[in-house]
């Protein structure tokens, strides 16, 4: 590294100004720490209130950064690999919006993961394109998506020549990672940009056998939730950009769309706080969660009844490679749905795990977790499992059905005429809301997109699985929106 890594720029203006404490006439009115709410002040203390302050001749612009902002994306840049890296304050949300907005115009076609998050759905309908879904490969072992399989990009870009850029999610929420350098080398012979979806992979960067994450094998631009795996505080994300094909212009003036105007100079603080960790520690602190999830993995698969996936998933169903920090857990054997297992871990043995599907759960493993976490879970699992003993499989699932039909665009589906009906006589009407599966929030239909027999009935089996079901159109979830 060229730069100084120890160096924390944006902490370093904080603390500067919490030191001159002017007398202050700018927004936030509650003044450093005499006006925030009084509840919140008693429990958090006052330091963290004042660092809670605005554009200034020290603290820097965001938007147009110049001092310490700019100092510290800088050493963020140089960290991640990357020539330019932006600091996101509304997650990898407003990330995927921004590298929509910036690689594509009204009409223009993108090769779209069809197990996309809802944020790239928000961005095309912001840039008008006309998305091209491809769609990962099924882990039918495991009924969770698989990678996207290079194959399958190079045959899109044979049918649709003329993709500006194709957007992939890479880990996916189970962990998968897709073979990034081959889908680079088929987008840049394309003259196209690829987009990654990194929002769970900023610690693959610290790790050689987690890839060393999306710019390190050829991406154009990715986005990392800092705060989902590397430390930082909720809502603080990264883009990054190593690309000879990226406008970096437009890439500035979408997120000034995209992000507030006021940003938080405590997400700030902690986007920096946390990039100087990693730069410091980053490669023990993900070798520690790999360590932690290994002996994890290891002890589960010794509980009669229980599995967890592992590496040995490598090389079939496109996944180039397994993220073991992610323990997907099940418990099927036994006749013990994700659900109920997520909801027994947590009321009768106090541990919370990230989410759960119709057959598993998923347990997030961070530097920050200790051996007695994991202890915690392996007994808990243990004891469930001892008494379900006497359990029979559960009958298995229909893999999810193929992609749905497009209709219309994302963004002329935003803006249509719309109404309710029931979903059971809604077969071969356009989307109007997208429905989909949360957590992990991936869609099962998108706005736009033509409802067949398939979906509808995959729809009805989902929810007879107890799966929590986001988008149909009131709370009686008997009904869902389509285009008049
Ligand atoms: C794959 C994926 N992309 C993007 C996001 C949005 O990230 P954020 O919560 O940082 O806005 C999520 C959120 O869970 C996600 O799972």
């Amino acid at each position: 590294m060229n730069q100084d890594q120890n160096k924390a720029p944006i902490f370093d203006a904080a603390m500067k100004y919490a030191k001159l404490r002017p007398a202050y006439f700018c927004v936030p009115g509650h003044r450093y720490e005499n006006g925030p709410g009084s509840l919140l002040r008693e429990y958090a203390g006052d330091n963290i209130f004042k660092i809670d302050i605005t554009e200034t001749g020290i603290t820097d612009d965001l938007h147009c950064p110049t001092g310490a902002i700019k100092e510290a994306q800088e050493l963020a840049a140089e960290l991640f690999g990357a020539d330019h890296t932006f600091f996101l304050v509304n997650g990898s949300t407003c990330g995927n919006q921004a590298m929509l907005l910036s690689a594509a115009g009204p009409h223009d076609r993108v090769i779209v993961d069809a197990n996309s998050h809802r944020s790239v759905n928000s961005g095309l309908i912001m840039n008008g394109a006309e998305p091209v879904y491809i769609t990962p490969e099924f882990e039918s072992d495991w009924d969770i998506p698989g990678g996207i399989d290079p194959a399958a990009a190079e045959k899109m870009f044979e049918l649709y020549p003329d993709c500006r850029a194709m957007i992939v999610t890479s880990p996916n929420y189970y962990g998968v990672i897709s073979d990034i350098s081959a889908l680079a080398e088929i987008c840049h012979r394309h003259n196209a940009l690829l987009l990654v979806d990194e929002a769970h992979g900023t610690h693959c960067c610290f790790s050689e056998q987690l890839t060393n994450g999306a710019i390190a094998n050829g991406a154009d631009m990715c986005v990392q939730s800092l705060h989902k795996t590397g430390g930082a505080l909720t809502q603080s994300s990264l883009l990054h950009i190593r690309s000879r094909m990226a406008d970096i212009d437009k890439i500035r003036n979408s997120l000034q769309i995209v992000q507030s105007s006021s940003p938080s100079y405590i997400l700030l603080n902690s986007i920096d706080t946390a990039r100087r960790d990693l730069a410091l520690h980053g490669k023990e602190m993900v070798s520690r969660a790999l360590e932690l999830a290994r002996l994890a993995r290891k002890k589960i698969n010794s509980i009669p009844g229980l599995r967890c996936a592992g590496r040995e998933l490598e090389g079939r169903s496109s996944i180039f490679r397994l993220d073991e920090t992610r323990l997907v857990i099940s418990a099927s054997d036994l006749g013990i749905t994700g659900f109920d297992l997520k909801d027994l871990l947590f009321e009768d043995h106090n541990v919370e795990v990230e989410m759960a599907d119709r057959n598993n759960i998923l347990a997030i493993v961070s530097y920050a977790n200790s051996p007695e976490d994991i202890d915690m879970l392996v007994s808990s699992l243990n004891s469930i499992a001892e008494n379900h003993s006497s359990g029979s499989p559960l009958p298995k699932m229909a893999e999810p059905p193929g992609k749905a039909r497009s209709a219309i665009s994302p963004r002329d589906a935003f803006f249509a005429k719309k109404k309710s009906v029931p979903w059971k006589e809604a077969e071969g009407c356009v989307c109007a809301r997208m429905i989909d599966i949360s957590p992990p929030g991936i869609p099962l239909i998108r706005p736009g997109e033509i409802f067949s027999a398939d979906i509808l009935n995959y729809l009805k089996q989902i929810r007879l699985s107890g799966a929590f079901i986001q988008g149909l159109a009131d709370e009686t979830m008997e009904t869902v929106m389509i285009i008049e």
